[in-house]
């Protein structure tokens, strides 16, 4: 995994190259648990998707979802979470961190991943 340094665009915290994942498991490793912060979004690109993932629960659950906002491609890795969705920070439309549905309307919906922590490691399935 190589390090980001941080930047005036939203900037992955960490970039998942493909040789590093195993392609004969569905799951991929994104990033240590360490590096997020609790029940805030962190940034992360994984084989070119853009990944927003989120540690909540006393680091007890990962919920892993696309960045982009399907509103107008907000960064919802950078957006509040409370009460179990997370705040789109550019117009503020809320999302389901447990469906990705938007709670203003079910037609909108970003997708989520399967997501488990391993280990201290935050794994999804991308496929
Ligand atoms: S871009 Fe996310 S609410 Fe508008």
């Amino acid at each position: 995994m190589k390090e980001v340094r941080p930047g005036p665009h939203p900037t992955p915290l960490a970039i998942v190259e493909p040789e590093q994942t195993n392609h004969a498991m569905a799951f991929e490793k994104l990033i240590d648990v360490e590096r997020c912060q609790p029940d805030k979004g962190t940034f992360v690109a994984c084989n070119g998707v853009e990944l927003a993932v989120f540690v909540l629960d006393d680091a007890s659950r990962a919920v892993v979802l696309d960045n982009s906002c399907p509103h107008a491609s907000g960064n919802l890795s950078g957006g509040e979470v409370r009460d179990g969705v997370v705040l789109c920070p550019w117009h503020q439309w809320e999302f389901d961190l447990g469906t990705g549905v938007c709670t203003h309307s079910d037609r909108a919906v970003v997708k989520t991943y399967p997501a488990e922590i391993r280990d201290n490691e935050v794994w999804a399935d991308l496929s």
